[in-house]
């Protein structure tokens, strides 16, 4: 197997608190790495590295682990700028325009989708993602959600049902006919090509009883559970992911002080979605009340054509900078190792000495760039098995 070693590596990130400086980050000036074709082998000082197969000079250059998107919606057909316009004129956001999505979705070729989140998953990646979670939701049919969930495991091996996105327009009348539907055919079709299952919890999708009976059948399905719980209101979506174990529960746009504490008490991950406040013109959150309270926080791009047509980490880490109260190095940790710990993946988001070597080089000397040069292209090289 190939080794590779990367030398002069200004600022090293590795998540890994043994390692380096002794915080989160795990932080080594001067350093150098080794990796080969999957795995990190060593992590140093650059006066010790040792000679590898190839070498790779990252002079004035920061090494950070691959951002880990937790959320997406990447498999969807159509757009509809129309409605982010409004909402900057001042229109309020109801999950509505999801129905449109569906529609446009459900006339679109295999071809068609395949080709779109390939180029969404390239934009992704440009900006140094190299784990992408991407759920299902805009067809609400069991053939076109097994559809979804197909495509969707062509680029990731986290891959996420949500047939429980909103109710579709032939069910409107006979919601618990949907509500079965989900959690059985649907689930059935969709579950061999699913490692996840989510419900949107929320006014305007489903209810907390109707979201826990799908949950419960997807767990007995063998699905890991995720939640999409308290973003246009105090629902309960929180309370929900906590009692169930789910790795997360994401955009607590809308939480109490009860919903803090029974997260910072829990395993689940509170996932943040600065992207989707920005694009509906909402409140943000504040990231650091959670993280004061001792909650788990990672950031995500939810990447979808309603809420949050962003395909850039950088600009959301700096969003949960500048508007969260997030330190640059608490938003650059939430989107790494706290995507990772949303996936309950203890592999990636982090390199220590056999993670996976999902490594992004900057151009910029110091990861803080990141958010300080908000928008910019950064990524010099992305080593990724
Ligand atoms: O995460 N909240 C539900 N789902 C998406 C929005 C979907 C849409 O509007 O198309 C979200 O924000
Ligand atoms: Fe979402």
């Amino acid at each position: 197997m190939t080794s590779r070693v990367i030398i002069n590596i200004s600022e090293l990130t590795t998540n890994d608190a043994a390692l380096g400086d002794g915080s989160p980050m795990g932080r080594l000036f001067n350093a150098a790495m080794v990796i080969d074709e999957h795995h990190v082998l060593w992590v140093g000082a650059n006066a010790d590295a040792p000679s590898a197969d190839e070498r790779i000079d990252a002079r004035d250059s920061a090494v950070i682990p691959g951002f880990v998107d937790s959320h997406t919606h990447l498999v969807f057909a159509g757009e509809r700028s129309d409605e982010f316009e409004a909402r900057m004129a001042g229109e309020p956001y109801d999950g509505g325009g999801i129905a449109r999505t569906v529609a446009a979705t459900r006339a679109a070729s295999n071809e068609d989708l395949r080709t779109t989140t390939q180029r969404r998953v390239e934009a992704l990646r440009a900006g140094g993602v190299t784990t992408v979670e991407i759920k299902s939701g805009y067809e609400l049919t069991v053939e076109g959600e097994a559809r979804l969930v197909e495509v969707a495991s062509e680029w990731s091996d986290e891959v996420t049902f949500l047939g429980a996105h909103v109710v579709p327009a032939e069910f409107t009348n006979d919601r618990d006919a949907y509500v079965e539907l989900v959690g059985g055919a649907m689930l059935a079709a969709c579950a061999p090509k699913s490692r996840w299952a989510d419900v949107f919890c929320d006014v305007g999708a489903f209810s907390v009883d109707e979201a826990r009976s799908i949950l419960l059948r997807a767990r007995d399905a063998g699905l890991g559970l995720r939640v999409h719980g308290n973003q246009l209101g105090d629902t309960g979506g929180v309370a929900l992911a906590v009692e169930l174990g789910a790795a997360s529960v994401d955009h607590c746009s809308h939480v109490k002080d009860a919903d803090v504490e029974a997260l910072a008490a829990s395993s689940t991950v509170a996932t943040l979605l600065p992207g989707a406040e920005f694009s509906t013109k909402s409140p943000y959150p504040s990231a650091r009340r959670l993280l004061d309270a001792g909650v788990t926080v990672a950031l995500a791009t939810d990447c979808n054509p309603g809420t949050s047509y962003v395909t850039n980490m950088g600009v959301v880490i700096a969003l949960a900078v500048r508007e969260m109260g997030m330190s640059v190095d608490e938003a650059i940790w939430a989107a790494t190792l706290g995507g990772a710990l949303a996936l309950e993946r203890d592999d990636i988001g982090h390199l220590s000495p056999g993670a996976r070597a999902h490594v992004v080089i900057l151009d910029a000397p110091r990861s803080a760039h990141v958010a300080y040069r908000v928008g910019s292209a950064l990524v010099r090289q992305i080593l990724h098995d």
